[in-house]
C-alpha cells in the first residue's frame, strides 16, 4: 500500500476549519487504502516561544481532535513527533544538505518572521528542513496538505534528490497531495487571505462555542451584488462560503447554487451556520471524551510512536551509513 505522511502543529490548541478541510479531511480518507502516518509536530511548535503547560495540553488536545475527526489509530499510525527522536536526527542531516539561500527563499519563513514580535529564532528559519526530514523518514509517496505547504514539499524533493545523487538512492521522492477545491480556505472577514490563526478575525475554530462560529459565519464579509454564484475572482466571500458548505455536506457547489437561486446572502450564511453546528457538535463531544481519559490517549500515542520508530529507525540508519558514519553496533 502506498505510504502517506502528514503533520499538524499543536500551537493553537483548537484546529480551524482550514486545517480540517485543507488537510485532516484528506488524512481520514487516505487511511482507508494507504499506510498512513500522522503526527502532531511539537518540535515544529517550539520554533516560536511556547508556554510549557499550554504546549503539553495543546499536544493532547490536537491528538484528541485528530481522533475525534476520524483518524483511526488501528488503521493509521498517530504519534507525537518528539516521541520519535529520528525526526531531529535526520533533521540535522538535512540541514547539512541545505543551502543558506535555498532556506532563505521559503516564503512562509518570510511571512512568519515578519509577523514575529519577539526576536526570530534560527529554528523558525530551518523549520522546513525539519519538515523534509519528517516526510523522508517514512519514504512517503504522498503528503496530504493545504496549498500553503507546496513550497516546503518542493524543498523536500530537492533535498531528497541531492542526497540520493551524492550518496546513492536513499529516499523516495514524495508528492504533495493537494485537493484543489479545499486547498485554501479563506478568512471570513478577509476572503482574499488564507484562514489562519495568526491573522485573527474570520477564523472558525473547531473547539469554540458553535454559537460563536455560527455568528462569525453570519457576519462573514460577502461581496457586492446579491446573486449567489461561484466566482472566486469577483465574489471571493460567497465562493469561500460555498466551498465550505459543499465540503461539509458532500453536495456539489453547482447544486447549492441552484438551490439558492433567488435567495440572499443572509439565507446562505444562516444555513451554513447550522450545517457547521450540526457537524461540529458531535466532534466536540468526542474530543471531550478522549480528553477525559488522558491515560488511554497517551497509550494510543505511545503505540503510534513505537510503530513510527520501527520505520523511521530503518531510514535513519541507512542514511547514517550512506553519509559515512561509523554505525554503532
Ligand atoms: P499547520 O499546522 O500550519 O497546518 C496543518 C495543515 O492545515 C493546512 N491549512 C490549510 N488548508 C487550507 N486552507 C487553509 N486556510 C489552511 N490553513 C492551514 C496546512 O496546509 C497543513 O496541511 N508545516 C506544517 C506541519 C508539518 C508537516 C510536516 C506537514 C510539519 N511536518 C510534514 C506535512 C508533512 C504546518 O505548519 O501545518
Amino acid at each position: 500500500r502506498p505510504r502517506v505522511l502528514s503533520g499538524i502543529q499543536p500551537t493553537a490548541g483548537s484546529f480551524h476549519l482550514g486545517n480540517y478541510l485543507g488537510a485532516v479531511r484528506q488524512w481520514v480518507a487516505l487511511q482507508e487504502d494507504h499506510d498512513a502516518f500522522y503526527c502532531v509536530v511539537d518540535l515544529h511548535a517550539i520554533t516560536v516561544e511556547q508556554n510549557p503547560k499550554e504546549l503539553r495540553q495543546n499536544t493532547r488536545v490536537s491528538a484528541a481532535q485528530l481522533l475525534a475527526l476520524g483518524i483511526d489509530p488501528d488503521r493509521a499510525t498517530l504519534f507525537v513527533q518528539s516521541h520519535v527522536p529520528e525526526h531531529a536526527q535526520l533533521g540535522w542531516l538535512m540541514q547539512c544538505m541545505t543551502g543558506f539561500g535555498e532556506a532563505a527563499r521559503m516564503t512562509q519563513f518570510k511571512d512568519k518572521s515578519a509577523r514575529q514580535e519577539q526576536s526570530v529564532g534560527v529554528g523558525l528559519f530551518t523549520y522546513p528542513i525539519l519538515q523534509a526530514a519528517d516526510i523522508l523518514l517514512y519514504q512517503a509517496h504522498y503528503v496530504p496538505v493545504g496549498e500553503d505547504q507546496r513550497q516546503h514539499l518542493e524543498l523536500t524533493r530537492d533535498l531528497a534528490t541531492r542526497f540520493n545523487s551524492r550518496y546513492g538512492k536513499t529516499f523516495r521522492l514524495p508528492e504533495a497531495y493537494i485537493v484543489k477545491d479545499t486547498a485554501k480556505i479563506f478568512d471570513l472577514q478577509e476572503p482574499t487571505a488564507k484562514m489562519s490563526k495568526s491573522v485573527p478575525g474570520g477564523v472558525v475554530e473547531l473547539l469554540e462555542d458553535p454559537k460563536r462560529s455560527a455568528k462569525k459565519i453570519r457576519s462573514a464579509v460577502t461581496d457586492t451584488g446579491r446573486e449567489i454564484i461561484f466566482d472566486v475572482e469577483n465574489k471571493p466571500g460567497v465562493s469561500n462560503l460555498l466551498t465550505i458548505y459543499s465540503a461539509l455536506t458532500g453536495r456539489t457547489v453547482e447544486s447549492l447554487v441552484l438551490d439558492y437561486e433567488g435567495k440572499g446572502y443572509g439565507d446562505l450564511k444562516k444555513d451554513l451556520g447550522e450545517v457547521f453546528t450540526e457537524w461540529v457538535t458531535p466532534v466536540q463531544e468526542r474530543v471531550r471524551t478522549y480528553l477525559d481519559d488522558v491515560a488511554s490517549l497517551d497509550k494510543i500515542l505511545a503505540r503510534g510512536a513505537e510503530r513510527a520508530r520501527d520505520v523511521a529507525s530503518v531510514t535513519l540508519r541507512r542514511s547514517y551509513e550512506k553519509i559515512g558514519f561509523v554505525l554503532p553496533e
